[in-house]
């Protein structure tokens, strides 16, 4: 039986970073987060696993961080929302839902960017069933989806446009170092 004063060391890297701490033994990954680390982007809407708000992306995996406890990640990788941006300029994918309105209170865009950054990493180029199927998981009381969909559709049409250009300038240089040959 685990004693209500138990602790345990553990460490995690989150968003690149390492973390070393000692946690009640159970702490759930989400108060973890957001208490002890200090994120505050991972939200809190139920607790129970229902919403969504808490998702992180651990070990690769799309996992809602109110159903884990602290010591369970213990050795993880874990990415918040706090990870999507580099050096403070937006992802795609957060300059599109501000582009396209993909939120309004904001309350579970968190959880929803990084059921969305999760999906592209895998389907770079969703449909919008499996954009919708995607995050099915996390409940919005304010936008109805529809501009949350937009938002995830032009971020993978952002990304290709990179991808495409990146393949585009590659192709130009083979070409020159073949004429140069
Ligand atoms: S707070 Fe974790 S699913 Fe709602
Ligand atoms: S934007 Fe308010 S809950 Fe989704």
């Amino acid at each position: 039986m685990v004693e209500a004063d138990q602790t345990h060391a553990i460490e995690v890297t989150i968003n690149g970073e390492r973390q070393a701490a000692t946690v009640p033994a159970r702490q759930l990954l989400v108060h973890f987060i957001r208490d002890t680390l200090g994120l505050k982007g991972t939200h809190i809407g139920c607790d129970t696993g229902s919403c969504g708000a808490c998702s992180v992306i651990i070990d690769g995996k799309l996992v809602k961080s109110c159903m884990l406890l602290a010591p369970q990640a213990d050795g993880a990788e874990i990415e918040t929302v706090e990870g999507l941006s580099d050096g403070g300029e937006l992802s795609p994918l957060q300059r599109a839902f501000n582009e396209q309105h993909g939120l309004q209170c904001g309350y579970c865009t968190p959880g929803v960017l990084m059921a969305a950054t999760f999906l592209l990493r895998r389907n770079a180029n969703p449909t919008e069933a499996e954009i919708r199927r995607a995050i099915r998981g996390n409940i919005c009381r304010c936008t109805g989806y529809v501009n949350m969909v937009r938002s995830i559709e032009a971020a993978a049409r952002a990304t290709a446009g990179s991808i495409d250009a990146a393949a585009r300038a590659s192709a130009v240089i083979d070409h020159k170092e073949e004429e140069a040959q």
